[in-house]
This record gives C-alpha cells, structure tokens and sequence, in this order.
C-alpha cells in the first residue's frame, strides 16, 4: 500500500544494503538514543523466536519506542479463525511498524501488501530471514573489514535454511565464492544456484565437509538441520547429525577465518569451539541489535545522526 517494508534481502540493492551497515555502525557505536519517542512497533510471531523477537523488541527499547505483541500465536484471535489480513489490519490501527514471523513461504509479502505501515519479515517458512542477512552482513564486515571476494562455505541444511536463501542473495554484490555443504536430501535448491549462475558467482557443491574446504574458507556458516521442517521424522533422523564442527578442524584453516551460525545451535558445532577465537556466533547474535535498529529507522523515515 506504498509503505516502505522489508520483505526479502533480494529486494535490496547493494547500496541500501551499504546504508544499512552504516547506520548499524552508528547504533554500534551509540545503541542508546531516543529516536523512536511516540512510536508503537508490533511484533507479530506465528513461529517460535528467541534472537530475533527479543533483538528487535531490545532495539526498539533502546531508541525509545514502545512494542506490542505475542509471542505465542496460541494465545491470539487467529485460533478463532481470524485470518492473516485482518490481523494485520486490527494491529496497523495500533502500530507505527509490523514485525512478523510467520511460518508460511510468501506471507511476509502478502501482509506487505495489504499494510498501510511497514513490515519486516522476521522470517516466513523456508523462504526469506532478511534482518538475519543484514547482520550476517554486518558480522562478515566486521570481522574481514571489507565484503568482496570472500570465500564462503555454507554447511548443513540448504533447502530449508530461509537464513542460507537470504545470505546468497545479499552477499552476491560482493563477488563471493561460495561452497555448499550439505546431504543430497538437504541440496540448495536449484533456484539459489540458477541465481549464482545469472550472477556469475563462483560456487562448488559438495557432501563431504573436508579440510580441503574449510582450510580455504573466511567465513564457515553453520546451520542447524531444522526438525520442525520436516513432514517425515525418519528423513529428519537420517541427516540430523550429519554435520559436526569439532575444534580439532580447525587446525589449519587461516587465521581471519570466523564461524557464524544464525543459532539456535543443536549439535553441529561441539560446545568448545565456543572457547576459540574463530568463533563469532554469539557476538554475530549481538550485531543483529544494531542491524534492526538500523533496518526500523531506515523504514520509518528517521534522521540518524
Ligand atoms: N536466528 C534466528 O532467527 O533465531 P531465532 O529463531 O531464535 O529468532
């Protein structure tokens, strides 16, 4: 309805992508500022969150603003059979900004759609995670200092991961080599890899998590394999622990290399990596406070100085 919203990483351009990093540096540097004084943000959660909910109500808090919200759909109208549309038209009577998580695939745009304030999709089904992608991007600057020519190796479940979609998207502005890791049950699907075609982005497709890869590799995202997306829990079973980074791997990979994980981690990374310097996924979680106070400003129009 005209608004402004954030729907996918792919409907950015590298230089808003740019401007966001910026403003997340501000917000870095100063989190706290009264920004949003007199605005109601909504956070609309169909699908369990722990990061994404609590980082966007934090950022919200911090620049002055008010949230509304559920976290537990269980508890809303829409058990009654109130329907997505009129959800989103009750709440933007109330609310300056929508933030949804829903677990359906194209919801996030259709509720922009219909909106007269903003959405950002905190993530719809399988498909989209944007303000993830943002503070992957965010987390990646910061620990490469630059964006371009980056070796990238994306490990575990690729045809689910809404977060792996969002970051090959985002990081093809930046001439990356990507390597995908994943069981042949958990490939990229071939619309993520006809895109790297189209884009001429270099990437290779493997099984097998080897040294080889990793030893080449600056930034190793690790992904959990996601239970809840499977209709059939005996596929789940078969691939569940595929994938385990143990300490010991990451003898011999370069020294700038940093390990990202969207989280909730289950057991693909073994709890003492945590105790390595090459680990940064929970200061990756950290950033994704100043990337969504970036993101609502930029949406709501708001002069950051
Ligand atoms: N990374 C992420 O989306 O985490 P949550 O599901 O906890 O929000």
């Amino acid at each position: 309805m005209g608004e402004k919203s954030l729907v996918s990483i792919a409907d950015y351009t590298k230089e808003d992508i740019l401007r966001i990093l910026k403003l997340a540096e501000k917000f870095d540097r100063q989190p706290n500022q009264n920004l949003l004084e007199g605005k109601v943000c909504a956070t609309l959660f169909f699908e369990p969150s722990t990061r994404t909910r609590l980082s966007f109500e934090t950022a919200v808090n911090r620049l002055g603003g008010r949230i509304i919200g559920f976290s537990d759909a269980s508890t809303t109208s829409s058990t009654k059979g109130e329907t997505l549309k009129d959800t989103i038209m009750m709440v933007s009577n109330y609310a300056d900004l929508i933030i949804m998580r829903h677990h359906l695939e194209g919801a996030a745009r259709y509720a922009s759609e219909i909106s007269p304030v903003p959405i950002i999709n905190a993530g719809d089904g399988a498909n989209q995670h944007p303000t993830q992608t943002l503070l992957d991007i965010y987390s990646i600057y910061k620990t490469q200092k630059k964006l371009e020519n980056l070796n990238i190796t994306i490990v575990g479940d690729l045809k689910y991961g809404r977060t792996v979609h969002s970051l090959i998207n985002g990081m093809s502005h930046f001439n990356p080599t990507f390597h995908f890791v994943a069981p042949e049950e958990l490939r990229l699907p071939s619309t993520y890899k006809n895109f790297c075609d189209e884009q001429h982005i270099k990437y290779s497709e493997q099984t097998d998590f080897t040294s080889e890869v990793l030893n080449q590799t600056d930034i190793l995202y690790m992904t959990r394999v996601q239970r809840e997306r499977f209709t059939d829990l005996m596929e789940y079973e078969k691939v569940k622990n595929v994938y385990i980074l143990r300490k010991d791997m990451l003898d011999g990979t370069k020294n700038n290399l940093r390990i990202l994980h969207p989280l909730p981690r289950v057991n693909e990374i073994q709890q003492d990596v945590d105790d390595s310097p090459k680990a940064y996924y929970f200061q990756q979680a950290g950033n994704g406070l100043y990337a969504r106070q970036a993101v609502i400003c930029d949406l709501l129009n708001i002069n950051v100085d």
